[in-house]
């Protein structure tokens, strides 16, 4: 065994010759010898050190060697501690002191022969180095388990994490192409359509009235998968942490107004009506492109999970705050979700039924919102519809990030 721990052992004789005489004996590298005068100066040495031995004179003034033993029994620090007693009297007293319990009990006797001292002592020190060392190994071993435990654990839980991530990229992959491919089919169709007419000389569907028409229809279908592709590459700059705004002097009462105008078709497809109050005007200084970004994805989703009812958008300026509420009363929002809701990828598990969707739009959003310096934030109860609230301080910094040419506000221009 490679393991070395130091002994010490404790002598107790009232006759300081005879301690000087045993320590004599028993001295060695790797032991530390404690000499007691006393049983009472034993007590105290056995209540600050751990002894591997203690050689104990059995008649002493005061408190005898046996009583020593039964108070050291009777302490479980001390419980365990051999005693060697070395007495003057017959053999017969050999068997004087019984039952000390666990602890090894010897004798020696007087007047001492060396050699038998040694060799005894050489036992219980080789016994209690044993036992440590033993003991050392199995709390090394129980570490080891331990920690072997804990990285188990932690493989479970990034294995857990991973295969969450890669479900989410599927899940993501199959949405984009899903979303993707609703406009590209419309677009496709309507293709295929003119083609027909062409072949069929059927001119009078590209007539001046119609085509303006066809165009819009077009580019709705193109403005969709160009805004689920800039949704795309924001999600990606925010993982990066480059996602920036630019600031500028911006009229959100005016910036309301157009998007309200702006979804307009989209509210009559749905059934919806959008009401909007706000101020004359309400200047302040934001990134105007990523504002209209924050409005369009929280009337989108007023519409798409608004039931169909109206929706009403509350623009107003509180003290040196810029406050855009927006209000709708469809399907609400669970408490639980209340939160997620914010982190990408995360739909309640209703709104599958009434709109498809990546899950990207509010996440977007609350990171615009505090780069801002502002914050966003949910009432709502199922059945009762939603009220998205966001403050924004009036006048916003531009913020860092590596944002090169492709953030300006040119690379998210609308065809
Ligand atoms: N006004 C609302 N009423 C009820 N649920 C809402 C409302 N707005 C958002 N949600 C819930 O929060 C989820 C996340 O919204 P978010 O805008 O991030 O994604 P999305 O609308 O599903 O997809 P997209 O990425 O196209 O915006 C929605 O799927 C829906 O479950
Ligand atoms: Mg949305």
């Amino acid at each position: 065994m490679n393991f070395e721990v130091e002994s010490k052992l404790l002598i107790v004789d009232d006759l300081p010759e005879n301690l000087l005489a045993l320590e004599a004996l028993i001295r060695a590298p790797g032991r530390v010898v404690y000499r007691a005068a006393s049983a009472e100066a034993a007590l105290a040495l056995l209540l600050e050190h751990e002894f591997a031995l203690a050689i104990v004179d059995v008649q002493m003034p005061g408190m005898n060697g046996f009583e020593l033993a039964e108070l050291m029994r009777g302490t479980e620090r001390t419980r365990h501690i051999p005693i060697i007693f070395v007495s003057a009297a017959g053999r017969e007293l050999n068997y004087a002191f019984q039952g000390y319990e666990s602890g090894a009990v010897d004798f020696l006797h007087k007047p001492l022969d060396p050699h038998a001292v040694v060799s005894k002592v050489n036992v219980f020190v080789d016994l209690y180095q044993h036992r440590k060392a033993l003991r050392h190994e199995m709390e090394s071993l129980a570490a080891a388990h331990r920690k072997q435990e804990e990285l188990v654990q932690q493989l479970q839980h990034t294995q857990q994490e991973l295969e969450r991530a890669v479900r989410m990229r599927d899940d993501f992959m199959s949405m984009v192409s899903h979303e993707l491919r609703t406009p590209l089919n419309t677009l496709y169709l309507e293709a295929q359509l003119r083609q027909l007419h062409l072949s069929k000389g059927n001119l009078a569907n590209f007539s001046p009235e119609r085509l303006p028409a066809m165009i819009e229809r077009d580019q709705r279908q193109i403005r969709n998968m160009v805004r689920l592709i800039d949704d795309m590459l924001d999600v990606t700059r925010m993982r990066r942490d480059a996602l920036s705004i630019q600031t500028k002097p911006v009229d959100l009462a005016v910036l309301a107004r157009a998007v309200v105008e702006s979804l307009r078709q989209q509210a009559e497809a749905a059934g919806t009506v959008i009401t909007l109050e706000a101020p004359a005007a309400l200047h302040g200084v934001w990134d105007e492109f990523r504002i209209e970004q924050v409005l369009t994805n929280l009337l989108t989703n007023a519409l798409r999970y608004g039931g169909g009812k109206p929706v009403q958008m509350v623009v107003q300026q509180i003290g040196d705050t810029a406050q855009v509420a927006v209000r709708d009363q469809g399907i609400g929002i669970a408490p639980q979700d209340q939160a997620r809701i914010f982190e990408q990828f995360e739909r309640t598990a209703d709104s599958h039924k009434h709109a498809a969707g990546l899950g990207l739009g509010l996440y977007i959003t609350r990171k615009i919102v505090s780069l801002h310096g502002g914050r966003i934030g949910v009432e709502s109860a199922p059945g009762e519809g939603s009220r998205f609230v966001v403050d924004l301080p009036m006048h916003a910094s531009d913020t860092g990030g590596d944002t090169g040419p492709s953030d300006a506000a040119g690379a998210h221009a609308q065809p």
